[in-house]
């Protein structure tokens, strides 16, 4: 199989589809991997990465689009890249398709087959191309966070691990997934007291089991979250209800109960943001003050280590990459339900049910549209 690497065009977008490990397996697997001339660079891998691993390089996206059978990006395609998707073809990224009628209706009428990272899923019911990205986001977050406390920026001016005779920053992580986790290993890693609240028992007692003596769990009650957000340094937001918008767990009006200048990193702010007074920012501007409260709102957290998030996504996509090209998308996807349920959109019709639902579109089972 031919499969195409564009250069990523969403701005602020410096990851890469296909790393130089991926495309050095891809051509040791039989195929032709073309990336579009510098498409790796934001990543730190440059051309000369990819010849070196076999894959050839072409010098336009229009090239790539038009000798691949698959296209391997990681945001979903934008406008003028929707223009040049082909019937029969595949598209294999992020997509993100509910919010988005636009695509929605480009993909369709483009005819193209579009399996989407976001909804392929794994044996433990987990979203094994997302979870590389929270993780990343996760343990980002203390660092972020920390830089958000110092003085200079707004902060309290508190050191996240203390010095000796000086206590460490109390930390407090709401939502104990994979963010969380993550988040609270770090910041207990930095030396900082930290604390997880969540409302599930199974998962606060996965994570006492595994990191006691690490960070301590709490239940994530209305009562709890204040009392411990009183005492904190900074507040890490790292909820997910699926399929929902971010609650919000703490209120304009108890920001006044906080410290002032302790910091809140949003991480949830893509699901809408879980403090009321979280907007997202970008990495230009990442951080704004409300009350003196200092705010860290990125929604696109693992852009600001687009080396390290390209490989990890890359680890993740790989071996489904390579089942889709070895196989064909119809038998990797007939072999394995968990790719399957990525398939989003096929020869025109809609195969993901919640993205019909949420905008109101006609969808054809991904059983049936494996027999078109
Ligand atoms: N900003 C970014 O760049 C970025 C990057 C990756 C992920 N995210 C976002 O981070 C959030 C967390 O993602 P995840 O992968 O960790 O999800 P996850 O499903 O692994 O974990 C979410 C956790 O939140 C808990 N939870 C739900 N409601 C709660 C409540 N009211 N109080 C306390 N805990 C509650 C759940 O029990 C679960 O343990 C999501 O909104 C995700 O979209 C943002």
């Amino acid at each position: 199989m031919k499969i195409g690497c564009p250069t990523e065009i969403k701005p602020q977008e410096f990851r890469v589809g296909i790393t130089p490990n991926a495309a050095q397996e891809a051509v040791a697997h039989g195929h032709t991997v073309l990336i579009q001339a510098g498409a790796g660079v934001g990543a730190g891998f440059e051309d000369t990465a990819y010849t070196a691993a076999g894959a050839q390089i072409l010098g336009t996206a229009k090239e790539v689009f038009a000798a691949a059978d698959m296209i391997v990006k990681v945001k979903e395609p934008q406008a003028v890249e929707r223009k040049m998707l082909r019937e029969g073809q595949v598209l294999f990224t992020y997509l993100h398709l509910a919010p988005d009628p636009d695509q929605t209706h480009d993909l369709l009428a483009s005819g193209a087959t579009c399996i989407a990272y976001e909804t392929v899923t794994d044996r433990m019911g987990g979203l094994p191309l997302l979870a590389p990205m929270s993780e990343v986001a996760g343990r980002l977050a203390p660092q972020v966070g920390a830089w958000t406390l110092q003085k200079a920026n707004g902060g309290r001016g508190v050191l996240l691990g203390g010095v000796p005779g000086v206590s460490p920053a109390r930390v407090v992580v709401i939502g104990g997934g994979v963010v969380g986790t993550h988040a609270a290993r770090v910041a207990a890693g930095m030396g900082a007291d930290v604390t997880v609240l969540d409302r599930s028992l199974p998962r606060m007692r996965y994570l006492d089991d595994t990191f006691a003596g690490v960070f301590k769990t709490s239940y994530a009650s209305a009562g709890n979250t204040i009392e411990l957000a009183r005492s904190a340094d900074m507040i890490i937001g790292a909820v997910l209800v699926p399929g929902a918008a971010a609650p919000k767990l703490l209120s304009r009006a108890q920001l006044s109960e906080l410290k002032p200048g302790a910091a809140l990193v949003d991480v949830a702010i893509d699901q809408g943001g879980c403090f009321e007074t979280s907007k997202a920012t970008t990495h230009q501007d990442p951080i704004y003050d409300v009350d003196g409260i200092m705010h860290y709102c990125v929604a696109n957290m693992p852009g600001a280590v687009a080396r390290t998030s390209t490989i990890a996504l890359g680890n993740a996509t790989m071996p489904f990459m390579l089942a889709l090209a070895d196989k064909g998308w119809k038998q990797a996807c007939a072999d394995d339900p968990h790719l399957l349920a990525g398939l989003n959109v096929h020869a025109g019709k809609l195969t993901y049910a919640a993205v019909g639902e949420a905008l109101g579109l006609a969808v054809t089972t991904p059983e049936d549209a494996l027999k078109l």
